[in-house]
């Protein structure tokens, strides 16, 4: 099988796929919330009661709709600038930001070519990770750049792994446990709250593009490591 490099695996078919759900809301009709079962805004909102201020970090965010969506609802409500909303994708298909809105960033990269530079109160990858080379190096990346509460929340089908010579799924679910992270397997959902190093300790190989559909239906990309 030829294993692709997170250099190639960028410009794959799969990866550009035009047909991808790109305009999620953050909550409501096509949302996050439908996909997580909690409101963003509500999460967020709780965070600025707390602490005075609340930061999202969305990874591989489409569209942006989902932070848009987030960042006028606090317009409303007198509270944008206590709040900072950062958008990252690979493609550049943003929507434009009107001139009120003024917490949000959008940022055109590589999610492997990212380092965040500071720490947020929610980060969240929805159906992104299946279109990943290095997804475990991004889990790792997302869970140290969690605040004391902060919360990470990502879809995730454990199909689109392997580990050689091992049983992926079982060593895998082993691991999320041991560093405390949940694995809800039948919405296909990962979450861990609060801030923490971590190290999966594998070896990355490579992806393979050429994995087929994963439970969405839409062609997936599957993450070689070796033990
Ligand atoms: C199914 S879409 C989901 C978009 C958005 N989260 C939503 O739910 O509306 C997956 C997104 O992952 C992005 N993506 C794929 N590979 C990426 C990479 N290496 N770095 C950043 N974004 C990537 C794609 O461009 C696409 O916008």
């Amino acid at each position: 099988m030829n294993l692709l490099p997170e250099a190639q695996l960028i410009w794959s078919p799969t990866v550009a796929n035009s047909r991808m759900n790109r305009e999620r809301n953050a909550s409501g009709v096509n949302s996050y919330e439908q996909e997580f079962k909690f409101k963003p805004e509500a999460y967020l909102a709780a965070k600025i009661a707390a602490y005075g201020q609340a930061s999202w970090l969305d990874l591989c965010c489409g569209q942006g709709n989902a932070l848009i969506q987030t960042a006028r609802y606090f317009e409303q409500h007198g509270q944008q600038h206590l709040l900072q909303l950062t958008g990252i994708d690979l493609v550049d298909s943003f929507q434009p930001l009107d001139e009120n809105i003024t917490c949000v960033e959008f940022v055109s990269a590589s999610l492997l070519d990212w380092m965040p530079a500071q720490n947020y109160d929610l980060i969240t990858c929805v159906h992104g990770l299946h279109y990943l080379g290095d997804k475990l190096e991004v889990i790792e990346r997302s869970i140290a750049a969690l605040n004391p509460s902060g919360r990470f929340v990502a879809n995730l089908d454990l199909n689109n792994l392997v580990i050689q010579g091992t049983n992926t799924s079982t060593y895998l679910k082993k691991s999320f446990k041991q560093l405390g992270i949940a694995y809800h397997a039948r919405r296909k959902v990962l979450e861990r709250v609060g801030g923490l190093a971590i190290k999966f300790d594998l070896q990355y190989l490579g992806a393979d593009d050429h994995s087929g559909p994963n439970y969405t239906g839409q062609d997936a990309v599957t993450s070689y490591y070796s033990g």
